[in-house]
């Protein structure tokens, strides 16, 4: 039975693809960040990843990674240090985690020859300068976050040629949904407007994004994994449709019954070069080679997001940031 190992299993989305693969019957091993408190993130108490292996420690041990990666036959990367502001302050964490971590995963896989999917992010694409952006849209690092994720792609596109390794590389637009960390705009802005504040406090509100739903992302990884094809290439993951950060709120506010006034803060903001406008994604490929398609609309998503911070979030959390 194949087995396929899945870093960063314990946060966002790696937590609802081990739930998604669990579901389908894969065996899965859940690889994460060891803590002083042992805990498994969202795979805690989790009934539904049937048998999974949790593992925690840390992708930058060559030696304990290229253990899991000789024990499985299939590799998920999606562990990194995601945060665009704790990138401004702590660049070389970045470095370390995001490219050395990938190259781990890489040269492991080389070792043992395993077949590998990477999470790339639209980010590395910068400012969208022609719209929808497919992959052959200009490279462009506004933030250190982007350039680890630029080196590490480029990293893995290279074992591809200089080795051959069976690797490919899933480049997904923003996520959203249930678990996703309050740092991020759509669970800060939710989470304020269940507050009882009167206002809710945000950064730059024109940014325009195209927001997947996160089992939605879940069935792209699943189809991709699915498929013999697309080794050696990057494929964008989005909807195509893309909304601001005004748009989102509105909406959001409709669905909590509430009109909160808005606060524009600087210290929500990115430094001006680093703000990214517009991301929208050109679906082409990914549909047409992949083949894979959108069920939850954004509103959708936003309702289903909304119900579980209802029962989930706690108001303090609510950061200052926004990704
Ligand atoms: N959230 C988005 O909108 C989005 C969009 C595009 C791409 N991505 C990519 O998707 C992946 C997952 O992102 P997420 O939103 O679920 O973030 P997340 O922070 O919730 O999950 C990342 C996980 O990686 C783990 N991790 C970090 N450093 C590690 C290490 N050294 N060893 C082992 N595990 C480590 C963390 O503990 C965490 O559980 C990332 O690669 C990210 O760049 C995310």
């Amino acid at each position: 039975m194949t087995k396929v190992l899945i870093t960063g299993a314990c946060g966002f989305i790696g937590s609802h693809l081990v739930e998604y693969f669990s579901k389908k019957k894969i065996n899965v091993i859940a690889y994460d960040k060891y803590n002083s408190k042992g805990d498994h993130g969202w795979l805690e108490n989790n009934k539904n990843i049937g048998n999974t292996k949790i593992i925690l420690g840390d992708i930058n041990d060559f030696t304990l990674t290229n253990k899991l990666v000789k024990e499985t036959d299939y590799i998920i990367h999606l562990a990194a240090l995601i945060s665009i502001p704790y990138s401004y302050f702590s660049p070389g964490s970045y470095i370390k985690t995001n490219i050395e971590g990938t190259y781990n995963i890489l040269e492991s896989a080389r070792l043992n020859r395993k077949r590998v999917i990477i999470t790339s992010t639209s980010e590395v694409y910068g400012t969208g300068l022609k719209f929808p952006m497919n992959e052959k849209h200009p490279i462009f690092a506004q933030s250190p976050y982007a350039a680890s994720k630029i080196a590490a792609d480029n990293l893995a596109l290279s074992y591809y040629n200089s080795f051959n390794l069976p690797v490919k590389i899933i480049r997904p637009f923003n996520a959203f949904g249930p678990r996703q960390s309050n740092r991020a705009i759509i669970p800060s802005v939710i989470t304020q407007l269940l507050s009882k504040k009167k206002y809710i406090k945000v950064g730059n509100t024109h940014p325009r994004r195209d927001w997947t739903y996160v089992t939605d992302l879940c069935s792209a990884y699943y189809s991709f994994y699915k498929s013999n094809r697309g080794y050696g290439k990057v494929f964008n993951v989005g909807t195509g449709k893309h909304y601001s950060i005004t748009n989102m709120i509105d909406i959001s506010q409709n669905i909590c019954k509430t009109r909160k006034k808005i606060i524009k803060e600087n210290k929500r903001k990115r430094p001006i070069k680093s703000e990214i406008n517009k991301l929208q994604c050109d679906t082409k490929l990914f549909k047409k080679e992949i083949g894979w398609s959108q069920k939850v609309n954004f509103k959708r998503g936003l309702i289903l997001t909304v119900d579980w911070l209802k029962k989930n979030s706690d108001s303090k959390k609510s950061s200052i940031y926004q990704i």
